[in-house]
């Protein structure tokens, strides 16, 4: 068996933690590769609702083995809380492995995340503030501190004295900020790193040993394509790449025989940055509030408006998904009609892919299509040819504008709450 990627096809939160919850019980291998704990991820299932930063979201299945791969990078205060919570709950974290590659979340990071957007002034990106852009930062300019530099004390001082050192001279002479104390440091990650020594490992070995038992491996993607730093709306982004699977995993892209797409039935966005179909209406506030739409990680209101085919179309082609998994579909289940933008106009002419500036995917106005909604409830059904006839020609539409059949349609948080349209390997 091979494996299969679950990436975020829109601007984050499009529900990828219930997709992999779901598909997790046939895995043998759940891996999570890329971004950092500005991820939140939800799974509702039999267990209760539990909100991942990063942890894989297999972790519910003991039988499953979940891996945080190189490409993540990790706030090891963030981490041991989160198995602290989950191991209150009675689910065991015996089974998570963390690669000795992955780069570590840093104090400093955190306090160049919350000053750098200060300094942005109104062009902030409405970052997180987690740390994760500037670990990335730093794990590209040769600075960075990893998981395997933790587990050899003496050499972890030497490290840490070199980079603390450059840090504390950018945050007093920059930012006119206290420095960090290079004891209290040492002594915090020198605690982490006794705990989190028995969860390192080789993950790329494990990785490649499943698949080549035949193992079915799950990919689970943080973020979502429109937030890429390459395909994304630059700068307004994060700081990892949403299909940068074998890079931030250490395995060979040829493995991967399926790639979902997961999109909302509608589309959101937290933080700042151009979102065309963007609703400041009593629409978009419905949704908010229908769709409990605040962020899971920062618990800010998010953006919303109506899905933008214009952005799902370019997310097929340059994630090149098997399928698409349409979300929160039953959060659309009043209204008399739902609208679909179908090209962007910018200075009068027409588009139909969004354009790489800023400044002119600010002035894309939405072109939209009307359909009729379907106005009953759709959180019981779980055969497609249920759903009303209004609402099957939505997916229908959906899957044309976007150019990806639909394997599955999610009517509710919970795992139960799902149409399987067609199977997914
Ligand atoms: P992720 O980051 O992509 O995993 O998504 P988030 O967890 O940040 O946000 C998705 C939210 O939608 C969570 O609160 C989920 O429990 C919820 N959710 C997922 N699928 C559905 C659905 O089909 N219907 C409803 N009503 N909620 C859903
Ligand atoms: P999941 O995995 C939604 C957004 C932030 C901000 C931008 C940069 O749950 O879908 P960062 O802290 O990463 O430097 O912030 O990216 N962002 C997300 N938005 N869902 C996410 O993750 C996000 N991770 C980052 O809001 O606009
Ligand atoms: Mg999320």
């Amino acid at each position: 068996m091979p494996a299969i990627a679950i990436i975020g096809a829109q601007w984050g939160d499009e529900g990828k933690g219930k997709i992999v919850d779901l598909l997790a019980d046939r895995t043998k291998v759940v891996v999570r590769f890329s971004g950092g704990n500005n991820a939140g991820h939800t799974v509702v299932n039999r267990l209760g609702e539990f909100r991942m930063h990063l942890i894989p979201s297999g972790i519910f299945h003991p039988d499953v083995t979940c891996i945080i791969g190189n490409g993540v990078v990790i706030d090891p205060a963030t981490l041991f809380k989160e198995i602290d919570e989950l191991v209150e709950r009675g689910i065991s974290t015996d089974n998570l492995n963390i690669s000795n590659r992955a780069h570590l979340i840093m104090p400093y990071h955190i306090l160049l995340d919350g000053l750098e957007e200060e300094a942005r002034g109104s062009g902030a990106i409405g970052t997180t503030r987690k740390g994760v852009g500037p670990a990335f930062t730093d794990k590209t300019s040769r600075l960075g501190i990893r998981v395997c530099d933790l587990l050899d004390r003496e050499s972890f001082r030497q490290r840490l004295g070199t980079v603390l050192e450059q840090k504390n001279n950018v945050l007093t002479r920059l930012y006119g900020a206290a420095p960090l104390a290079f004891d209290d440091v040492y002594r915090d990650y020198c605690r982490y790193g006794e705990r989190i020594a028995p969860f390192v490992r080789e993950t790329d070995v494990i990785v490649n040993e499943a698949l080549g038992r035949g193992d079915l491996v799950l990919l689970e993607g943080a973020q979502g394509a429109m937030l890429d730093l390459d395909y994304g709306s630059y700068p307004y982004v994060t700081s990892a790449v949403s299909g940068g699977v074998s890079l931030g995993l250490g395995m060979s892209p040829s493995k991967i025989e399926s790639v979902i797409g997961v999109f909302k039935a509608y589309i959101t966005r937290v933080g700042g940055g151009p979102m065309p179909t963007e609703l400041h209406d009593e629409s978009g506030e419905f949704i908010r509030e229908q769709g409990r739409e605040y962020g899971t990680t920062t618990g800010r209101p998010r953006r919303c408006g109506w899905f933008d085919a214009v952005a799902g179309r370019y997310s097929v082609e340059v994630n090149g998904f098997t399928s698409a998994a349409i979300m929160k579909f039953d959060i659309l289940d009043e209204f008399s009609t739902i609208k679909i933008c179908t090209s962007y106009e910018i200075d009068g002419d027409s588009h139909i892919r969004p354009p790489a500036c800023p400044y002119r995917l600010e002035k894309c106005v939405p072109v939209y299509e009307e359909m009729p909604g379907w106005k009953c409830s759709t959180s019981n059904i779980r055969r497609f040819e249920e759903l009303p006839p209004q609402a099957q020609a939505y997916v229908r539409r959906i899957e044309e504008l976007i150019g990806c059949p639909a394997s599955i349609v999610s009517v509710g948080p919970d795992r139960e709450q799902t149409i399987m349209v067609r199977p997914v390997p």
